[in-house]
């Protein structure tokens, strides 16, 4: 069993899951009503302090050991609308040479603008480090004037995609609907997604974060396949903590993504939850890295600034050795 579900507790667990189970019905309408009813129990269960003090407990002593555990550690870059094409390659060639120096012990992952992303996947192809775009259209082709498709994407050389990136949703009005329909696009293009959730700082302050997130990945997400979600790896990105400086204590991480987990297994079920990634983002840097990741729930990071100079982004890589 994942070290989450020993954090829970096994019976507590089996409780757990027993409330979420989702309710058996025919049609899609009340499938997803009862997708909803299900994570509105996740929510009241994931607050219970005893479920908390449980997890804590068990926690506390651990050690990474990413040889032992089964969900890929990521550590991937988003580099954001920064950098021309010449910068970007010089980048890219400077951590493919301190890659090849010392070998990471997590998968890495740079996401580019769309411009540089042919250049890019043919300076790494063939060494450890993938190549991801920083969104995707949410249409298959055709006249759609300056937008980039999914196969597109793809053809660059390129396996991965953010999607759902709070930057879209708040200023290029994505919504849960538009972000079902770019994951459905992505994932049938061979892409692998990582999809973007997290609350701002009035809805944690009001207590209302779980909320949320829950949302946004039911609304999202929630009517994919277990098989599907294989090639999803999620990234909660705390709005307040983007470019701000101002990083999710390691608790709060490790909190909001047992959660993430939890609403997953209910969903999806146990194996898909022990599967998936869950990455943190937001002003993770070197100096907080390594006690973001060994939280037991939280799988790697999700990198804006600190990922546009090679040192950074390495000793955030190393975060994990
Ligand atoms: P940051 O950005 O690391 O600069 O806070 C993270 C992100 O937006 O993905």
């Amino acid at each position: 069993m994942a070290m989450w579900v020993q954090g829970v507790g096994r019976s507590g667990y089996r409780l757990l899951r027993r409330q979420m189970q989702p309710k058996q019905s025919k049609t899609a309408g009340m499938q997803r009503c009862g997708y909803r009813i299900c994570l509105l129990r996740v929510l009241r269960l994931a607050d219970l302090p005893t479920f908390a003090a449980n997890r804590e407990s068990n926690h506390s002593n651990q050690t990474i050991n990413p040889q032992t555990d089964m969900r890929k550690k990521i550590v991937a870059g988003n580099w954001k609308m920064n950098l021309n094409l010449q910068e970007g390659l010089t980048l890219a060639n400077e951590l493919k040479a301190a890659l090849a120096a010392d070998a990471p012990a997590c998968d890495v992952v740079i996401c580019t603008p769309f411009i540089h992303l042919a250049k890019v996947a043919d300076a790494v192809a063939g060494t450890v480090i993938g190549v991801g775009a920083e969104n995707c259209a949410d249409k298959e082709k055709g006249a759609y004037t300056g937008e980039v498709s999914a196969a597109q994407v793809k053809s660059t050389g390129a396996d991965y995609v953010i999607l759902g990136h709070s930057e879209r949703r708040q200023y290029y009005g994505e919504t849960a609907e538009l972000l079902k329909e770019k994951v459905r696009l992505a994932l049938a293009n061979g892409l692998k997604v990582i999809f973007c959730i997290g609350e701002v700082l009035e809805e944690r302050e009001a207590g209302r974060q779980n909320e949320v997130v829950g949302s946004q990945l039911a609304d999202s997400l929630f009517d994919f396949t277990a098989d599907e979600l294989q090639n999803i790896i999620l990234a909660y990105e705390p709005v307040w903590a983007i470019g701000t400086g101002k990083t999710a204590t390691s608790e709060q991480a490790e909190d909001m993504h047992a959660f993430i987990r939890g609403c997953i297994a209910g969903r999806f079920g146990e194996q898909a939850a022990e599967n998936i990634s869950i990455l943190y983002g937001g002003s993770c840097k070197p100096s907080n890295a390594r006690e973001l990741f060994a939280k037991p729930d939280v799988d790697g990071g999700l990198i804006g600034g600190a990922s546009l100079k090679c040192a950074d982004f390495k000793g955030i890589i190393d975060a994990w050795k």
